[in-house]
């Protein structure tokens, strides 16, 4: 065997080594819930990275970052003096090389340690797209798949005294069997998009709670508590100081408390967020949160907030910030999206088609904004798949852990315009939609269709997997992709027997902010009159749409999509803001903001 082949032949058996010593790394842990109240210490800043198109660093075990020692060695990769790249953020809007980076970067953070006794270190990441390996002192810690969910990992045994190097080979490559599958009509935001920290807990530690108003209930809080750790039966208590609330129960072995309450809780609502300072004690942890008490239900085809008749006046909102043209991930970004439907008139947004960041989440709820929360179940997912219903449960239980305190948060979405056709589908939205209500029973299901029949002017709504949801959401664009086949006023809806609320959760056309070409009633003008027509018109519909109980236009503000190729009005962007992306009105966003401030 020559030198070339001895070299080679070492470096496959090295490749294998790593491969069977990893074989089954860790699987990230569902994150424990309300990080900012627990002992951080933040990873945020600059990280040294390295970006792999070719995606050479798994072979090459970057994460080993050896070092030279013989005067013949050398490594064709390192962090010294690496680009710097922000974390969080998405990579592909800082760098302009990296703009249509699907691929990998790997990221490099050092950071000190001291290892005390009785306590556990977590190292979490408040979500990574797509997929996650990351690496501990030159060693795998686990993996995590999916780019909108935090996750977390217990690295008390591998963490070390002193300097310890973290590194994380970030992938946001499509993938066949992915959430989002292949195609979806948004940018494909890679990197560490979220909040990374250091979780310091005592041995045992609150992992997670639930602590809700029972459905159907306007004073009666149906509770629980999750203890994690060695000593799981422990004395827990939930404090409201604000109403004088002192519970106390044990958890059983498994460390599960549960607790239930009356109060005269002032609720909460759109028009007064009310939020209580709550404590949740155990005897080695506490954790304190701001949450507030509301009930929402349906009765027939209404939806009703705190026992009252509510309507939904809603918009759809991607996490993006138009005016920076990137991720949004922060407070501000969370405002400015925010203010903007306040603007409109609306008392919900729709976070589409990914749960957003917690800063949104917790945002929205101050402001006293409803929140729809959706999983990225898009369009043509491989439900037949093995392996591909795990995935969107894990999704699942990582948003619903994160947000179940929300009382913000009224309804869950599963999943977004999918066909009863595409194998696996029924089954798998039938099965998802049992396991939300095992996880959560207080708050409304849907799952979004764009398959109703529309034929002589007459829209035919029919799903059997609406029998399993409480709201019937329809996309529908009706004046953009389906021209009119009649007077809009004139259109008529057919629900088939579904006693159920009706929302139109997607609508609208196209525009450029001040195109002035071409005649103004044709499509091709992308022009805000065009889009306005479709407002006024579909504003026209919505009388005929029977069980109407909401509305949310598609969308808050243009957004990117590089699916998008029209070279003068889209150049990468979907065009259907109601805002530009300088947060500009357009004609159509006076016309929405009307038509919601004539409903009570
Ligand atoms: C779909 C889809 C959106 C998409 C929109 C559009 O309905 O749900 O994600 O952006 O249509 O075509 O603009």
């Amino acid at each position: 065997m020559n030198k070339i082949q001895k070299v080679v032949f070492c470096l496959l058996i090295g490749f294998s080594m790593s491969m069977l010593l990893n074989a089954n790394p860790l699987i990230a842990q569902t994150a424990m819930t309300n990080v900012a109240s627990r002992h951080t210490t933040s990873l945020n800043g600059m990280w040294p990275v390295m970006i792999d198109p070719t995606d050479v660093g798994e072979w090459r075990q970057v994460w080993k970052e050896p070092v030279a020692v013989r005067k013949t060695d050398f490594f064709e990769y390192s962090f010294e003096g690496a680009t710097l790249l922000r974390v969080p953020g998405d990579f592909n809007t800082q760098m302009p090389e990296l703009t249509y980076l699907e691929g990998t970067v790997w990221y490099k953070k050092a950071f000190t340690c001291e290892k005390k006794t009785g306590k556990r270190l977590f190292i979490h990441f408040g979500a990574v797209n797509y997929v996650a390996d990351v690496y501990l002192n030159g060693r795998k810690t686990g993996s995590h798949e999916g780019g909108f969910t935090p996750f977390q990992f217990d690295i008390t045994d591998q963490v070390k005294n002193g300097e310890n190097n973290l590194v994380v080979k970030v992938n946001n490559k499509r993938l066949k069997n992915g959430i989002p599958g292949v195609g979806y009509d948004w940018f494909n935001y890679g990197g560490i998009t979220r909040d990374v920290n250091l979780i310091e807990t005592n041995d045992s530690y609150i992992d997670d709670y639930f602590i809700q108003l029972k459905k159907h209930s306007l004073n009666e809080v149906g509770a629980w508590v999750k203890i994690k750790g060695s000593h799981l039966s422990q004395q827990v208590s939930i404090l409201i100081p604000e109403l004088g609330i002192h519970i106390n129960t044990m958890s059983n072995n498994d460390g599960l408390a549960r607790l239930q309450f009356k109060s005269g809780f002032k609720l909460w609502s759109p028009s007064s967020p009310k939020l209580y300072k709550v404590i949740v004690q155990s005897e080695t942890d506490t954790v304190t949160e701001e949450i507030g008490f509301r009930s929402i239900e349906t009765k027939g085809p209404k939806i009703l907030l705190n026992g009252k008749h509510v309507f939904l006046k809603g918009v759809n909102i991607h996490e993006e910030n138009p005016i920076k043209a990137a991720k949004a991930l922060s407070d501000s970004d969370a405002l400015q999206l925010l203010t903007w439907a306040k603007e409109l008139g609306c008392n919900l947004v729709r976070l589409a088609h990914y749960p957003h960041n917690e800063y949104m989440v917790r945002m929205a709820e101050k402001m006293g904004i409803m929140v729809w929360d959706e999983i990225p179940v898009y369009q043509h997912i491989e439900f037949s798949t093995p392996g591909v219903s795990g995935k969107m449960s894990t999704m699942l239980q990582e948003m619903i852990k994160r947000d179940r305190n929300r009382c913000g948060v009224i309804i869950w979405s599963l999943a977004n315009e999918t066909y009863t056709t595409t194998p696996g589908r029924d089954k798998a939205l039938i099965d998802i939609s049992k396991e939300c209500r095992q996880l959560d029973s207080t708050r409304l299901i849907t799952t979004v269709t764009c398959n109703q029949g529309y034929e002589n002017n007459n829209v035919n709504v029919w799903d059997p997997i609406f029998n399993y949801y409480d709201i019937i959401s329809v996309n529908e664009y009706i004046g953009w992709y389906a021209p009119w086949q009649g007077k809009p006023e004139a259109t008529t809806w057919k629900l088939v027997n579904y006693d159920k609320p009706v929302i139109l959760s997607e609508f609208g056309g196209e525009a450029l902010y001040g195109s002035k070409v071409g005649p103004t009633d044709e499509a091709n003008s992308w022009s805000e009159e065009y889009q306005e027509q479709i407002y006024k018109d579909q504003t026209e519909m919505f009388k005929n749409v029977p069980n109407l109980a909401g509305l949310c236009p598609w969308i808050l503000a243009d957004f990117r999509s590089l699916s998008r190729l029209q070279p003068v009005y889209q150049k990468g962007w979907n065009r259907k803001g109601l805002l530009s992306d300088k947060g500009e009105k357009k004609k159509a966003w006076f016309v929405m903001k009307k038509y919601y401030e004539n409903i009570k």
